[in-house]
């Protein structure tokens, strides 16, 4: 493994499996579903099998240039985790593991659950911070995803008219989630491995 300093970020780089990786978060088990939704879309040449980032080492985090990260909105709009009322580690716990790390040069795409009737003023909120925190390891972030089809007063994660990333209501609109989670992929897939038969 070669270990970089560039700057206050440490860069390390092991041969890149050329696949995406799928991470989540979860507290209830929903978004682990539709991590498993993803990873059975894409099969198992594209992307491999989804870790829950409370069991992730960062090394294995940063073998990927390619990333399809998923997280539950819980808190206000807050990152989920054990300070928002999570009973297991999730992405708050996991991400400050990663603080001086860059993701420059490397892709990734987020899906963020959420409650749209519950929680109509911050459906899927938590998603902008991940986005947010990524961005500012230097990932290139894609996927943004239309509002039309949800009904909701607010949403943190909705910048320039567009969620941040997917956006999935499983509670209320489970019978979409195959729908979008596939049209999502069509879409994101040779984004995020612009080099590979994939993305033909
Ligand atoms: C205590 C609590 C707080 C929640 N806060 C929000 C919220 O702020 N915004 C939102 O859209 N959904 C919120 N939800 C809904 C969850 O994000 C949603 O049920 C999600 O699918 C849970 O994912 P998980 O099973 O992976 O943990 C909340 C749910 C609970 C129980």
């Amino acid at each position: 493994m070669l270990i970089l300093k560039k700057g206050r970020f440490k860069t390390i780089k092991q041969v890149s499996m050329n696949k995406i990786g799928i991470f989540f978060g979860t507290d209830t088990g929903s978004t682990r579903l539709v991590a498993e939704k993803i990873y059975n879309a894409l099969g198992e040449g594209i992307a491999d099998q989804p870790k829950n980032v409370n069991q992730t080492r960062v090394s294995e985090f940063l073998l990927y240039d390619a990333y399809i990260l998923g997280l539950p909105s819980y808190g206000i709009g807050d990152l989920p985790g054990i300070q928002t009322g999570c009973m297991e580690a999730n992405w708050a716990e996991f991400l400050y593991k990663l603080d001086d790390v860059d993701l420059t040069g490397r892709r990734a795409a987020l899906f963020g659950l959420g409650n749209q009737q519950r929680y109509a003023d911050r459906f899927a909120s938590s998603m902008i911070k991940l986005y947010h925190q990524v961005y500012g390891l230097g990932a290139d972030i894609v996927g943004s995803w239309s509002t039309e089809g949800y009904q909701f007063i607010h949403s943190d994660a909705v910048v320039d008219g567009r969620f941040v990333g997917l956006a999935l209501d499983h509670r209320n609109q489970s019978h979409l989630t195959d729908e979008r989670v596939n049209t999502w992929l069509a879409e994101v897939t040779p984004r995020l491995l612009p080099d590979t038969a994939a993305a033909a």
